[in-house]
């Protein structure tokens, strides 16, 4: 069995506003190795997308252990954090979240700035992200210029342009129609074959089917 990438024991995640908490995440296990395609799959408020911020660094957890690549995650500053997360993790996201007025180019190259590559090689690196994505023919074109899926597809690119080890997915179909979504699932399928780790979180039981295996997520638990 190939090592495990992404390792968490006892995971809670409490939002605390105002008078109320929520009990977002309660004890969550999950172990991913190397190389899995998993979705999280589970409805809507089941605390999916906190978990993926959690496993993806953007947020840390209330309690328990999670050990990301060989890095007890809880031992890092912030910034020792934000390095871990550019390295390992790239990011897809339901709505792009491409930056507005930037060409698709300049959207992909964007994350290497903070790998302290030059501009030279973070356009050729980006050019040839988007051309594997067959965008080589968009590289100029704002977001406000391209299709959803099209929108898509770069913010893959850019997910894929660090050469991460894990691609973290939350609900990336969830703004396209069946065929551009389709067409999504496919290029998972492709990275996943390559050897690329693909956690994909979603609500839908029918994207969820695309995963090798299926981890179920309610009242932010992991189901049996
Ligand atoms: N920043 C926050 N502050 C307070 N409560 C939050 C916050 N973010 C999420 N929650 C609550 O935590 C629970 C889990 O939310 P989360 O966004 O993780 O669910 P989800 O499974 O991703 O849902 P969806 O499928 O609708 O995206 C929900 O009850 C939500 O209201
Ligand atoms: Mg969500």
């Amino acid at each position: 069995m190939s090592a495990p990438l992404i390792s968490v024991q006892g995971l809670s995640r409490i939002y605390r506003t105002g008078r109320i908490d929520v009990a977002a995440l309660r004890q969550i296990d999950l172990v991913i190795r190397e190389g899995e395609f998993v979705a999280i799959v589970g409805p809507s408020g089941s605390g999916k997308t906190t978990l993926m911020n959690i496993l993806g660094c953007l947020d840390r957890p209330t309690n328990g252990h999670y050990v990301l690549a060989g890095t007890a995650v809880a031992d890092l500053d912030d910034n020792e954090l934000a390095r871990l997360r550019s390295r390992e993790i790239g990011f897809i996201f339901q709505s792009y979240n491409l930056l507005p007025r930037m060409s698709a180019l300049e959207n992909v190259a964007a994350p290497l700035i903070y790998q302290g590559m030059g501009r030279r090689d973070r356009e050729a690196r980006a050019r040839a992200a988007l051309e594997r994505l067959g965008l080589g023919d968009r590289l100029a074109h704002e977001p406000t210029e391209l299709s959803g899926g099209e929108q898509q597809r770069v913010a893959i690119a850019r997910a894929l342009v660090t050469e991460p080890a894990i691609l973290l997915a939350d609900e990336p179909t969830g703004n396209l129609d069946s065929a551009s979504g389709a067409e999504v699932i496919e290029l998972l399928h492709e990275l996943h074959r390559s050897g690329r780790t693909i956690v994909l979180i979603t609500h839908d039981g029918d994207v969820a089917q695309a995963a090798e295996r299926q981890v179920h997520v309610r009242d932010g638990r992991v189901a049996a």
